[in-house]
């Protein structure tokens, strides 16, 4: 979409393509090496998931609830996982969704929702459009990554904390460029994270009042922790303070209860007003004259490359950001320890010793996998005051040929980076760079990770046009439809070894018959029973629009379409509630802000602008959504 036009990793790693060619005539590597894993290893990976997420219930619920109530054990049952009629693709194409017939549907907080109820409202009108001040009041646009994080029990009220991507000025503004700095604040006022308290009341979810919800958009207060904090290149000639988050694409959330948002392609909000020469940090993170064409630079010089005054601006975006959503006047805190990348989402599972270990994908063509893995336990870090998101290691991924692979540290006393770099900070700001010096392997758009109940990690790497290198046994060369990746880690998620498998290549189910056809995968998550829910960005088969499907994490071939969006729009972002019998995913850009395409969530009228909503998904007979 509007971010998919960069290629800037020009060193000479060798790609994901290469390994992939020798990889696939030794598909039973993986299989092999899970067979040798130790039953007590398995064992302790098993609710893995589930224990992050009853953790997450048990800071936030009331304290005489029981801890993750019924979200996390897993099933032990011989038939399919999943058993829902699916959504035909003769109909899933159209100006309003589809789901299947076991299933139903409602919308949730739109964009332009009041965060308080009796506020001010934005139902998509093209005449009268928000204004900058009453978008800070409103929920943004571009809905993305979210986390439901529960009150109560959680299964009718909870707060959802949920990301705002991206809006083009056209959706957002009316017109091609912004005309005055008024235009300007309402673009920034609609991008960031809402954190919204929702309630089930008389059978539908609705915004309740509460002190918990906020706006935070890209002029609100932030603050930087870890080793890049206090380091110069955060550090510009204005001196204007710490402000705000951009294109928060995916996201997480942590067993302490916090939120994680994840800044993705925060350089194409940044261009030049005057002559500028990217540095080759800029240009590695691809920065550029004219960014992707908001033109915030000619009306805030915060984002303007050639005024010298901000140089430096651009290293504060980049980060994985911390959101406690239950304290509204937290100052949300960039952690830099994870790195400066395009982030896709943050997958914190608890690994070996209670360790907390962070999967992170950067989202461009040819770009690279990482790992964070906290110094010790997250309970003692934190009992001791220490952030487990502000000391650990930091690795990146190099794939083998032969169904193993490695996570390259990067750190300091790697006499490669040391020769590279000046500290450890000025690393982690330009990590890409730390990638390409180690030899990490370039890989086809890493979007989200998520980790099965078994251990296994999945990957979404949606689509690379650009890739060259092609074989007539493996369609990834180019790659227009993606695949997904998965692989298990040694030592509970901490080591430095792996091994790994092709999921699925998405080409894979694009036959005549095939109703288990997509493209570009790029939402992803893993239930406790191994589900795995994918969500699609772009360029179906067979006329569909994005959509949700939901596959056996066993077997690749039992695949099945749950839900289709509208024309034009990505299908992106996910949650549930702790029973897993409701789930929230969002439309993104419906119709790419084009009433003609569709009016969504609105009737069919060719005249309100469309809006990006949750839709909330529940199970007819009341089950487990994706059963
Ligand atoms: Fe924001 Fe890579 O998707
Ligand atoms: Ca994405
Ligand atoms: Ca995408």
């Amino acid at each position: 979409m509007i971010h998919d036009n960069g290629t800037s990793n020009q060193s000479g790693n060798r790609s994901f393509q290469d390994v992939l060619q020798a990889r696939l005539s030794r598909r039973n590597v993986l299989a092999r090496g899970a067979a040798l894993s130790a039953t007590g290893f398995l064992a302790a990976l098993a609710g893995n998931k589930a224990l992050v997420q009853g953790a997450v219930a048990a800071t936030t619920q009331l304290a005489d609830t029981p801890v993750g109530s019924g979200s996390g054990t897993a099933i032990a049952q011989s038939g399919s996982l999943i058993n829902f009629p699916i959504v035909p693709a003769a109909e899933g194409s159209g100006p309003v969704p589809n789901i299947s017939s076991d299933y139903q549907y409602d919308v949730l907080i739109p964009w332009g929702t009041p965060l308080q109820p009796g506020g001010p409202e934005y139902t998509g009108n093209p005449n009268s459009r928000p204004t900058a001040a009453q978008q800070t009041q409103q929920v943004g646009i571009g809905h993305d990554g979210m986390w439901l994080f529960p009150i109560g029990m959680g299964n009718d009220h909870g707060v959802l904390a949920i990301n705002h991507e991206f809006g083009t000025n056209p959706h957002v503004l009316g017109k091609a460029a912004p005309e005055s700095l008024e235009d300007v604040r309402l673009s920034q006022h609609a991008h960031g994270v809402s954190v919204v308290e929702v309630k089930k009341v008389s059978g539908k979810w609705q915004v309740v009042a509460s002190n918990k919800s906020r706006r935070i958009h890209v002029n609100t207060p932030v603050t930087y922790s870890g080793p890049v904090a206090n380091s110069k290149l955060l550090k510009t000639a204005a001196n204007d303070p710490f402000l705000g988050t951009v294109n928060n694409c995916a996201s997480g959330y942590t067993p302490w209860g916090t939120y994680l948002t994840c800044e993705e392609n925060f350089n194409g909000y940044f261009g030049a007003t005057g002559e500028w020469t990217p540095t080759e940090a800029q240009a590695r993170y691809g920065f550029s004259a004219n960014g992707f064409g908001y033109g915030w630079q000619n009306f805030d010089e915060r984002f303007d490359l050639s005024n010298p005054d901000y140089a430096n601006e651009e290293n504060r975006f980049g980060w994985v950001v911390e959101i406690d959503p239950m304290d509204a006047s937290q100052t949300p805190v960039k952690r830099t320890a994870l790195g400066r990348i395009k982030h896709e989402n943050a997958e914190l599972v608890v690994g070996r010793g209670g360790r907390a270990v962070v999967y992170m994908g950067d989202d461009e063509r040819f770009d690279y996998i990482y790992k964070f893995v906290s110094e010790s336990n997250w309970r003692s870090m934190r009992a001791r005051g220490i952030s487990p998101l502000d000391r650990g290691k930091l690795y990146v991924a190099k794939f083998n040929d032969d169904g193993t692979g490695s996570w390259l540290e990067l750190t300091m006393t790697n006499p490669a980076l040391k020769a590279r770099f000046a500290d450890q900070a000025e690393m982690l700001t330009y990590v890409r760079i730390a990638g390409d010096v180690v030899g990490a392997t370039k890989m086809d758009r890493p979007e989200w990770i998520t980790t099965g109940p078994d251990g296994d990690v999945y990957c979404a790497l949606t689509n690379n046009s650009r890739r060259q290198v092609a074989d007539a046994a493996n369609p990834v060369a180019p790659n227009p439809d993606g695949h997904i990746i998965k692989w298990r880690d040694s030592n509970q998620f901490t080591g430095t070894t792996f091994t790994w498998d092709i999921f699925v290549l998405a080409r894979d189910t694009h036959g005549a018959d095939d109703e288990r056809t997509f493209s570009s995968p790029d939402g992803l998550w893993a239930d406790p029973d191994g589900r795995l829910f994918i969500e699609t960005d772009g360029g179906q088969q067979k006329g569909l629009n994005d959509q949700m499907l939901v596959a056996d994490g066993a077997n690749s071939d039992e695949i099945r379409r749950m839900f289709t969006g509208v024309t034009g729009c990505e299908v992106t972002g996910l949650t549930v509630t702790p029973d897993r019998k409701t789930m929230f995913i969002n439309l993104q850009h419906p119709g790419d802000g084009d009433p003609a395409l569709t009016n969504f969530p609105a009737p069919v009228d060719g005249v309100t602008i469309p809006r990006d909503a949750t839709i909330v998904i529940t199970k007819k007979d009341g089950g487990i959504v994706g059963s």
